[in-house]
């Protein structure tokens, strides 16, 4: 019998989520694996979800063992760069120790299709934007690193096993689903957009603009943010990729726009009417002042058009979402 199923490991969390929406809508067969630490189960209403975690291999046995899986999703990671500086062990634990548990898993049971969510912090402090694909690996921080770190598992897999991989590094995730029903809710909540609009609601202390001499146009940092809804149409493409038999790939997602703090902030207070209060403080460390995808490559070999290039209309679509869930998942 021909195995169909993607198992989605980390589904119900803010990217997973979406793109869980986008495999009903076109029907693809899926299970989600999530341990619901982050993750919200009201964000996958109509996917099948097994409760688990990467880190305890005997239920990631049991997982394979009871479904047709023939590819995985994987985005069940930690993402606090702070964080990650602190606590190094808890990262490794999860972010690499569990996708090694998760590839050995899929070992014993001849899954050969991964895709993996990786991010621009693979490549540390710019040499040169926009970044390709291309550009020297050297992370700055421990979250960075468990990130390069399998996507370099993941090659020798590849070059010893047979494992098909498509890695796509993220730039700055952000926006939500259009029609308001799912969206980010990050606990604590660190990302800029998202916290702006909590700010704007006084749900949140007012926000700190994270340094303001970067040598850019306004001194603040530069950031490529990507719609939620168009990393979601680059992992449906990768799947196809895989399943039509393709080659390991790595990907940059962005747009190659890179928008300032006050920028963003701007056109949060723009589409919400509402102030944003804010102060200006020092810089956040580890943050380089320009990151700019060059996705170039993404478009040329799988054909990704994003549909949702506009800082604005990104906004709007977390807006919405927001005024929706006002606390969030939990109400
Ligand atoms: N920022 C502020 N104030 C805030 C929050 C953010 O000024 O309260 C600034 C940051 O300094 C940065 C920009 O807004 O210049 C964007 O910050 P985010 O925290 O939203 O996103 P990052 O660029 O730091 O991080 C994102 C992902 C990480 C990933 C990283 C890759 O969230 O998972 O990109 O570099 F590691």
């Amino acid at each position: 019998m021909l195995r169909r199923m993607i198992l989605v490991v980390g589904g119900a969390g803010f990217v997973g989520s979406h793109i869980c929406k986008s495999l009903r809508a076109q029907n693809i067969e899926h299970l989600v694996f999530d341990n619901l630490e982050k993750g919200h189960s009201q964000a996958i209403v109509g996917s099948q979800l097994a409760v688990g975690d990467i880190r305890d291999p005997a239920t990631l046995e049991r997982v394979f063992a009871d479904n047709d899986i023939d590819t995985v999703m994987h985005f069940a990671a930690y993402i606090e760069v702070g964080e990650s500086v602190t606590d190094p062990a808890k990262y490794y634990r999860n972010n690499f120790q569990g996708v090694l548990n998760l590839m050995d898993a899929m070992r014993n049971h001849r899954v050969e299709q991964f895709v993996f969510s990786s991010t621009a912090a693979v490549y540390g402090e710019p040499k040169y934007v926009p970044i390709d694909e291309l550009h020297p690996k050297d992370p700055t921080s421990p979250y960075g690193e468990t990130k390069w770190n399998v996507e370099r598992m993941i090659q020798s897999f590849g070059r010893a096993y047979g494992l098909r991989s498509v890695a796509l590094r993220y730039f700055n995730a952000a926006g939500a689903s259009p029609d308001g029903s799912i969206g980010e809710d990050h606990d604590p909540e660190t990302h800029l957009i998202a916290r702006a609009l909590l700010a704007a609601m006084g749900k949140v202390p007012p926000l700190t603009i994270f340094g303001t001499d970067y040598d850019t146009p306004d001194g603040t940092c530069l950031r490529d943010y990507v719609h939620v809804l168009d990393l979601a149409q680059a992992h449906i493409l990768a799947i196809k990729h895989l399943r039509s038999g393709g080659e390991s790939r790595q990907f940059n997602l962005g747009y190659g726009n890179g928008f300032s703090v006050r920028q963003v902030i701007n056109a949060v207070e723009k589409v919400t009417g509402m102030e944003v209060p804010k102060s200006e403080g020092p810089r956040r460390e580890g943050d380089p002042a320009r990151l700019i995808a060059s996705s170039t490559k993404i478009r040329e070999e799988l054909g990704w058009n994003p549909e949702f290039n506009d800082l604005e209309t990104i906004v709007s679509h977390a807006w919405k979402w927001r005024q929706a869930f006002p606390n969030g998942y939990g109400l």
